[in-house]
């Protein structure tokens, strides 16, 4: 039995296939190449070029091998890109996945894992949050991750399906094949190291009024690995202990959807200014900033409740800033001149 990795091209969904495999699991890797990188597939994997928009080749890849579950990865993930140019989020990330739930159902593979996003909540009333706060998304990013569950949960009442959607905080690091190469890059931690290895002049810090300590913005970041191990836990769970909360309010014919959300963060949130503080010990240099004006759709602090992967035995073991960023230094100095070359060509 296999699973099926879409977006397994990509910076998380190449850890996630490293852990499944490690797993002893069998993985398929589905991408259409828009923004992964074939040589990110890890040596074991089995990468089929092809969308979760195409019908046709969806079938051809559930006929040919033993599906049994699905971690649905493959989105576009830049927020201001999605405020910009909404159809191409809800298009990519809500509508085309549609797709994939219909062939899912049509060869009857019933276990769906979903990479979702902290950006569900907008802007959250307290922190940390759990998955019982308010969903108010306030990008097109958040909203198409959201619509993408709320058909889950429907697919799930009336189709059976068996779902769980994990809304990951801010994934950081690397193991030591697989780290983050965006074009362009927009996330903090990567932009950090590119400045302390000499690549940019300098990091611009996006606002430091904000209402936190030190005025720059609040992050929890989890370190990629430990997310990929949660999409373990989740799958197990998803074919050993179905949801009995949703059988029962199906059965009782209740209105609410059960929601099968879990957030995936460490509950420690760093500022920007910490993140730098932190990346400077760890690459022995000091990094030049400048203040740049607030990013608009930021919100000042987004940590997470993760108690419910918890209690479902989730054990983050890299929860160090340091160590966080460390290994993606490590990543990046062994790996990045080649994906550089690799991105101009
Ligand atoms: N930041 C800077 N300078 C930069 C880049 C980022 O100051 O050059 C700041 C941002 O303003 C933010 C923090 O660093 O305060 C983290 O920014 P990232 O872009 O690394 O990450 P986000 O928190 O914006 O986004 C992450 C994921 C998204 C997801 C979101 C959920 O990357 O996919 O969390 O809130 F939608």
């Amino acid at each position: 039995m296999a699973i099926l990795v879409t977006g397994g091209a990509g910076y998380i969904g190449s850890v996630v296939s490293e852990a499944l495999l490690e797993d002893g699991q069998e993985v398929i890797a589905l991408d259409n190449l828009s923004h992964g990188y074939p040589d990110a597939v890890p040596a074991g994997a089995r990468l089929e070029r092809g969308d979760v928009g195409d019908a046709g080749r969806l079938d051809e890849i559930f006929r040919q091998y033993a599906i049994d579950g699905v971690i649905h990865m493959a989105a576009f993930i830049e927020v201001g890109e999605s405020v910009r140019e909404p159809t191409k989020y809800l298009e990519n990330n809500f509508a085309r996945p549609l797709t994939l739930l219909e062939a899912m159902r049509r060869h009857k593979v019933r276990d769906f894992v979903l990479s979702s996003t902290a950006a569900v909540y907008g802007l959250p009333d307290a922190t940390p949050i759990a998955e019982s706060a308010p969903t108010r998304p306030i990008n097109p990013y958040g909203s198409s991750k959201l619509m993408l569950e709320t058909a889950l949960a429907w697919q799930a009442r009336s189709q059976g399906l068996r779902y769980a959607a994990l809304r990951y905080f801010n994934a950081a690091g690397a193991t030591a094949a697989s780290g983050e190469r965006h074009v362009p890059e927009s996330h903090l931690i990567p932009l950090v190291l590119e400045t302390a290895a000499g690549e940019r002049p300098q990091l611009a810090i996006f606002g430091d009024d904000y209402d936190t300590p030190d005025g720059t913005c609040i992050r929890d970041y989890i370190h990629v690995r430990d997310l990929a191990e949660a999409h373990l836990i989740a799958l197990r769970r998803l074919r050993d202990a179905p949801d009995a909360a949703e059988s029962t309010a199906r059965e009782a014919g209740a209105p609410q959807l059960a929601t099968r959300a879990y957030n995936l963060g460490n509950g420690r949130g760093f500022s920007v200014r910490e993140v730098i503080d932190a990346a400077e010990r760890v690459c022995g240099k000091k990094i030049p900033v400048r203040l740049a004006p607030r990013r608009p759709g930021d919100p000042a602090r987004l940590v997470a409740a993760s108690d419910k992967m918890l209690a479902a035995g989730w054990r983050p073991r890299h929860t160090d800033l340091e160590e966080i960023i460390a290994s993606a230094w490590r990543w990046k100095r062994q790996h990045a001149p080649a994906a550089k070359s690799q991105v101009s060509s």
